[in-house]
């Protein structure tokens, strides 16, 4: 198995401030394909600024990102913006869902921004609704899931466009421990039935265990454990 991700010496520097914050001072990290990698840390430390940036949708002040062998910086925004709508799919805490529309809406969006038909990204999207067990909730809006299930939307919203890596970005963290279990779970069924990668920052290190490596954030570096 060959990296799919590979982050080489990533820096991250915020300059909005009266003092520069410096995040991250060189991250080396990388991700196989078909591998689950967790990020650990505590609140703080760039685990969202870490995945923003292998996700491309924030620059680094320094280093690389490398994904399947590419620099993918080296690209202009509209190829960078094409990356994110064709290889990488984004979990958030909060689920991220359009409020006003339903969870099948909700999970054809990727789908219908990478120009699909109307017809195959409904079909994609009922899917992947079927593969995260909501296949009973198509109509139903947000406000009326409760949070595991609304992560579970936002779970399929990520895999519609097939990407090759998932970010999901403290993905259990709004959740109850048991529904926290269910939703790593159903991440490690995807990694096995689909082969898909994923890197999952959280805080939860218990769950982050279930992942097939780790690293730690600290001072800005990350530190291998397995
Ligand atoms: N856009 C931003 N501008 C300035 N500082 C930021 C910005 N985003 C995050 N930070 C700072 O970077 C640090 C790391 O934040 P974050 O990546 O969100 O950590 P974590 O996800 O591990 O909680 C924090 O000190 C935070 O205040
Ligand atoms: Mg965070």
């Amino acid at each position: 198995m060959s990296d799919l991700l590979v982050a080489g010496d990533l820096e991250k520097e915020y300059r909005g401030g009266p003092e520069p914050v410096r995040v991250l001072r060189g991250v080396n990290l990388t991700a196989t394909s078909g591998e689950m990698v967790a990020v650990v840390g505590a609140s703080g430390v760039g685990k969202s600024t870490l995945l923003h940036l292998l996700g491309s949708l924030d620059r680094p002040s320094g280093g690389h990102v490398l994904f399947d062998g590419e620099d993918i910086f080296a690209r202009s925004e509209n190829g960078l913006a094409r990356f994110r709508r064709t290889e990488v799919g984004f979990v958030f805490q909060f689920y991220n869902l359009l409020g006003e529309m339903t969870a099948l809406e909700n999970a054809m969006v990727p789908a219908l921004l990478q120009r699909l038909s109307r017809a195959e990204a409904q079909d994609r999207a009922e899917a992947a609704l079927q593969e995260v067990g909501l296949g009973d909730r198509l109509s139903h809006r947000p406000g009326e899931l409760s949070g595991g299930e609304q992560q579970r939307v936002a779970i399929a919203r990520a895999l519609v466009h097939r990407p090759r890596i998932i970010l999901a970005d403290e993905p259990t963290g709004n959740l109850d421990p048991k529904t926290s279990e269910v939703i790593f779970d159903l991440f490690l069924r995807l990694q096995a039935e689909r082969g898909l990668t994923f890197i999952i920052a959280t805080h939860n290190v218990e769950l982050a265990r279930k992942a097939d490596r780790g690293y730690r954030l600290v001072d800005g570096r990350a530190v291998p454990w397995s």
